[in-house]
Order: C-alpha cells, then sequence, then structure tokens
C-alpha cells in the first residue's frame, strides 16, 4: 500500500521560523543595541502591492522589528526613486530594505535594482547578491527559493543525489532554485534539470522527478500524469479561479493538487504553502543585515 502523503505545512513553518527571529531581536534589543530595521518603499497605489506591503509591516512588527514604508506616486520619476535609494542607502537606522515591484512602465527596474547597496539588499534582487550565491558565497538570497530550501530542510527531505526537476526559469524563483538545489549544501547537492516554455516533452522529464519545484505561473498544470509515485511537490504558483462559493473564486496552484497529491510523498498546498515562508525568510535576512553577517 502507498504510504501517506505529508502535507508540507508553510503558515506553521514560517511561525517557527518567526518566533526565532523574535527571540534573536529580542536579545538584541534587551542589550540596548539597536533592533533591525527594514524598510519598503512603494510607487504607485497597485493593490496586490499595497497588500504585499502591508502584510511585510505587519510581520516585521510582530517579530519586534522596526519597519517604515516610504509611499511615492504613479508619477514619480526615476531620479527621483533612485534618489530616495541613495537616501535610504545612507541611512545607518536603516538596516535593509525593498523597492516592491512592479514599478510603473516609465520607470528602468534594472536600474534602479542595481542602486540598492548590495549590503541591504534584503530581496537578494541586486547582481552581485545574485552573483555571490550563484558561484557559492555568502549573500542575500531571495526570500522565495530561501523559503523553499528551508520547508525541505525543515521536513527533512533527502535532496542529496535526487534528481529535482524545476518548472520555470524566472530570476525570482526557477532560475534561483535550480543553482541552489545543485549546490554542495544541505539542501541541495541534487541532479537538476530546469524545464521552461520551449522545453520538449515536459512530462517525460517531470516524470522522472523525486522532487518537482513548480513556478511555471499557470494554474493547475501540473497533472497527475506528470508525476510518479513517492514525488515530493514544491508548488510556489498562486492564482485566482472562479469557484461555486460565497467569493466565487478560490486559491490554487501551479499543481492540480485534488489527484497530485494522491501520488505524492511531500506536497505543499495553496494557500499555506510556500507563501507565508517568503516574508518569514525576507525577515530573516532582515536580521542578517542588521548583524551584519554577509557585508
Ligand atoms: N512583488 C512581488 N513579490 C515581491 C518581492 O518579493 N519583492 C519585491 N520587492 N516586490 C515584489
Amino acid at each position: 500500500m502507498k504510504n501517506q502523503t505529508i502535507l508540507i505545512d508553510g503558515k506553521k513553518t514560517a511561525q517557527q521560523v518567526k518566533n526565532e527571529i523574535k527571540t534573536e531581536v529580542a536579545t538584541i534589543v534587551d542589550k540596548h543595541e539597536k533592533g533591525p530595521h527594514l524598510a519598503a518603499i512603494i510607487v504607485g497605489d497597485d493593490p496586490a502591492s499595497q497588500t504585499y506591503v502591508a502584510s511585510k509591516e505587519r510581520a516585521a512588527k510582530s517579530v519586534g522589528m522596526t519597519s517604515s514604508t516610504y509611499r511615492y506616486p504613479e508619477e514619480t520619476t526615476e531620479e527621483e526613486l533612485l534618489a530616495a535609494i541613495d537616501f535610504l542607502n545612507e541611512d545607518e537606522e536603516i538596516d535593509g530594505f525593498i523597492v516592491q515591484l512592479p514599478l510603473p512602465a516609465h520607470i528602468n527596474v534594472d536600474k534602479v535594482i542595481a542602486r540598492i547597496d548590495p549590503a541591504k539588499d534584503v530581496d537578494g534582487f541586486h547582481p552581485v547578491n545574485v552573483g555571490r550565491m550563484a558561484i557559492g558565497q555568502a549573500a542575500f538570497v531571495s526570500a522565495t527559493p530561501a523559503g523553499i530550501l528551508e520547508l525541505l530542510k525543515r521536513y527533512n527531505i533527502e535532496t542529496e543525489g535526487r534528481h529535482c526537476v524545476v518548472l520555470g526559469r524566472s530570476n525570482i524563483v526557477g532560475s534561483p532554485v535550480s543553482m541552489l538545489m545543485a549546490k554542495k549544501t544541505n539542501p541541495g547537492n541534487a541532479t537538476v534539470t530546469l524545464c521552461h516554455s520551449k522545453t520538449k516533452n515536459m512530462a517525460e522529464i517531470t516524470r522522472t522527478a523525486d522532487i518537482l519545484i513548480c513556478a511555471i505561473g499557470q494554474a493547475q498544470f501540473v497533472k497527475a500524469d506528470m508525476v510518479k509515485e513517492g514525488v515530493v511537490v514544491i508548488d510556489v504558483g498562486i492564482h485566482r479561479i472562479p469557484a461555486d462559493n460565497e467569493k466565487g473564486y478560490k486559491l490554487v496552484g501551479d499543481v492540480d493538487f485534488g489527484a497530485v497529491s494522491k501520488k505524492a510523498s511531500y506536497i505543499t498546498p495553496v494557500p499555506g504553502g510556500v507563501g507565508p515562508m517568503t516574508i518569514a525568510m525576507l525577515l530573516k535576512n532582515t536580521l542578517s543585515a542588521a548583524k551584519k553577517e554577509y557585508y
């Protein structure tokens, strides 16, 4: 008989990570040292971005960190935004900050990210942090890939020598998580295949996955016939699909959870899987920035 499927509880794990951070922040503050301070810059009033930033602020405060948000109108120029970044780079009170994405179309996002001091880049988006991560040096790693590795570690999921298939090659998730899974680390030491929109015979490849990390951005893309019995499934997607309930929609991932979970040994739900880990890892990066662990 098939072993039971274990649900990877991202909400509970994120709370554990936040509790550990809270204890460390309290120790710092008890010594009358400056507590970690996370700042966020947000341009315009995209509702999803407002929600993200509000939850980051709430989470930072919940672990005893100082949190501040700098709001700029949609018509802010690139020069004005770069000047705001320079200001935060120089401000010794602020340990780390993020510039919420997406930015308005008239602003060059690469130029903005490049302006952030890598030592304060707690999103891990700056080319210096991406490069250091790629060659195995200490660096801020972006929060979603870091959260995925943290879940694998805390659930004691063996990765060494196993075939890890990553779906999606985005700068924020697919590319970094594929690099991290191949490193001489634990979690890591996996044999990694990175699939994307031009991959041929995707199902043939996914059926050989021991660990399948799905960040392809299509609702319920991964079906049961695309995975083998016992696979570990990490679902990064989050999509609203119409549903016959009060809200008129429900949240689903990149994986057809109902059918795939019957074959999986471990699987992350959506919501409550990878999502909650992201903010927890951002806070972990902010604590590392305050402790000057990498720079
Ligand atoms: N927009 C959506 N997710 C993120 C994130 O993790 N960081 C930033 N800066 N913007 C985002």
